[in-house]
């Protein structure tokens, strides 16, 4: 049979939500990442649990140490920060390292830093850490950026099955187009809820993206588009 192109990629995208993996990580409550190192995949999600909210989850560079590296993940703190019960879920694009920290003054020193894909000799998260040690200040993002904020319950079901995700994108997607503006408007997020945060973080990666833009009829579709075209395969 004949996929159209736009189904075809809807069905990647299907496919590749139906094998990432999802990785927790706890953020505090001391100033600890727990675990502080990930092995992930291209398309694996990361998902930060704040405990509570009085930390936050920056991206960094090896040789940048407590410093915001331009364009990276943020999850927002002080006033932009997620509640006690809420996740941030980051993508994963490849499997280049990533360094992160937690940008509330002097937590960086301290020793709270993660890493995913880090090598275990070299650029490790302990030659990180104690570069950290040595900084004097930590940079702190602006606007959220780089992941979704999202109540705990929603991030887990969503991390499940392509079919809780596509009804939870619906859920928060009813006011957020997929949006491509990233950094360049400092935009109220601060104050407004969940949705709103969600909204104005610039996430629109493949899985999310898609299944925002379709619906659940689309989904089913290609589900049932998979099904006749194993069952013509056979
Ligand atoms: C990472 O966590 C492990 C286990 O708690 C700990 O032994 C190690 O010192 C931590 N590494 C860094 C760089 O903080
Ligand atoms: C992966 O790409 C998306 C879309 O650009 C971005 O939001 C996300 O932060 C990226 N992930 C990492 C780890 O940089």
């Amino acid at each position: 049979m004949h996929l159209s192109q736009p189904v075809s990629l809807s069905l990647l995208s299907l496919l590749s939500t139906t094998l990432a993996a999802n990785h927790d990580i706890t953020v505090g409550p001391a100033l600890v990442f727990t675990p502080n190192t990930t092995t992930a995949a291209a398309g694996d999600t990361l998902t930060f649990h704040f405990n509570p909210s009085q930390h936050d989850i920056t991206e960094s560079e090896f040789g940048k140490p407590c410093d915001y590296k331009t364009g990276g993940f943020y999850s927002g703190s002080g006033s932009l920060a997620p509640a006690g019960n809420d996740v941030f879920v980051v993508t994963v694009n490849d499997t280049q390292p990533i360094y992160f920290y937690c940008s509330v003054p002097e937590h960086c020193q301290a020793g709270m830093v993660g890493g995913v894909n880090v090598p275990t000799s070299g650029d490790t998260l302990a030659s990180y850490a104690s570069a950290a040690a040595k900084t004097s200040d930590s940079t702190t993002p602006k606007a959220i950026a780089g992941g979704v904020t999202k109540p705990e319950g929603e991030a887990s079901a969503s991390s499940s099955s392509a079919a809780a995700s596509s009804s939870s994108a619906s859920a928060a997607g009813a006011s957020s187009k997929p949006s491509s503006a990233a950094s360049g408007t400092s935009s109220p997020v601060a104050s407004s809820g969940t949705a709103a945060a969600a909204a104005a973080s610039p996430t629109s990666t493949g899985t999310a993206a898609s299944l925002r833009d379709g619906n659940a009829g689309v989904v089913f579709g290609v589900v049932a588009l998979v099904g006749a075209a194993v069952a013509g395969m056979v």
